[in-house]
């Protein structure tokens, strides 16, 4: 299976689908993939160009990912239990924002080793988006695309969600990771695009993805199962650091999952929610936190932060048949930080 890189960003330049550098261990297989698609919507017009791609490379902020993700042996899974057996996405296709790096690729990785068909990352960074791509595709063999959106775009969500039923045939799974971070900002100095920005992308964006694969899987009358990456911070008030903006945001994604699941039942959608806590990701690596790091590490009893890749396993049971029982659920998962 190949990648695809397709870009829905308006107005914009759709030819350059270079990737960057040159030392990838998978450099091989993925540069196999000579002939690329590219998608982008001009002023509300669809234009689909083949380009050729350049060799896979993993930039630095994908260094974050452990591990090289394994295929499903399919061979395997006549021998698996009926137990096992529903913890696999055999067949089905996977959306994840986010998904260019940190927790979103991660998970991304984890849905092709249960066996997903297909994945769209959906990602505002195309630097880093395509050779994440790339590299899952070349890891797994599994079709994965990369799609260039902004959550915060309806417009753009649109035409990335019409051409990922397109290509696949329907969408199974959403995984809505995509997020920022506002912290060590006192309420009373909030200015208000500071506020609205990260409400933009935390809330709204969550809302908007989730609105569009629904419409899919409403028309297509599939059943579907959406994961969204809330955070403990939509639960709890985090110390030292403030981030009134953040904890808000979050706690709407929380309660936002609540009404989906409420509203959605009646489709065979189920939403759930992950809260992590706080995961050792770029989005805590800056050395402006490494003072109070030391502070959330001895508030949480594991004395730790996560691993990058310790969503991987949640998001597949709330992904897969195994929870399908589950819905309007937010499951912590924070190496025991609440319970203090
Ligand atoms: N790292 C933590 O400690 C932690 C804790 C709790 C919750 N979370 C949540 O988990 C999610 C992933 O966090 P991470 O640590 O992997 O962060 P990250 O910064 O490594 O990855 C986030 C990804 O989202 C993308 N993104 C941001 N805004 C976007 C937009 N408007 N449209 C499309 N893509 C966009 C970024 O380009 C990036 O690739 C976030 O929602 C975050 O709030 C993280």
């Amino acid at each position: 299976m190949g990648t695809s890189i397709r870009r829905f960003t308006k107005g914009s330049d759709n030819n350059d689908t270079k990737s960057q550098g040159a030392n990838s261990k998978l450099e091989k297989t993925a540069a196999a993939d000579t002939k690329v698609p590219v998608v982008s919507f001009e002023d509300g017009k669809r234009v689909e160009k083949a380009i050729s791609a350049q060799p896979a490379v993993v930039p630095a902020t994908l260094g974050d990912a452990k591990k090289v993700a394994m295929p499903l042996d399919k061979t395997l899974v006549e021998r698996l239990t009926p137990t096992m057996r529903k913890f696999l996405l055999v067949g089905k296709t996977v959306v994840v924002t986010g998904g260019a790096r940190g927790l979103g690729f991660n998970m991304a990785q984890a849905m092709a080793e249960v066996g997903a068909k297909g994945i769209a990352i959906i990602d505002q960074k195309r630097d880093i988006g395509v050779p994440a791509a790339e590299e899952l595709s070349a890891q797994t063999g599994v079709d994965v695309r990369f799609y260039e959106v902004d959550i915060r775009d309806s417009a753009q969500i649109a035409g990335a969600v019409k051409d990922i039923k397109d290509h696949y045939g329907q969408i199974d799974v959403l995984i809505n990771s995509a997020g920022i971070a506002d912290s060590n900002i006192p309420a009373e100095t909030y200015e208000d695009d500071m506020w609205e920005k990260t409400i933009d992308i935390n809330l709204n964006g969550a809302f908007k993805i989730g609105r569009e694969v629904a419409r899919s899987m409403i028309n297509n009358k599939n059943p579907g199962s959406f994961v969204y990456v809330a955070s403990m911070s939509g639960s709890i008030v985090n110390y030292p650091q403030e981030q009134s903006c953040y904890n808000a945001s979050k706690a709407g994604v929380v309660h936002l999952v609540h009404s989906l699941a409420a509203e959605w039942a009646k489709y065979n959608i189920r939403v759930n929610s992950i809260s992590p806590g706080y995961m050792d990701t770029a989005l805590n690596r800056v050395p402006a936190l490494d003072a109070q790091k030391k502070i959330w590490i001895d508030q949480t009893p594991q004395r730790r932060l996560g691993n990058v890749d310790e969503l991987n396993n949640l998001a597949v049971f709330l992904a897969s048949d195994a929870s399908s029982y589950m819905t309007g659920a937010n499951c912590i998962i924070d190496g025991g930080y609440c319970l203090y």
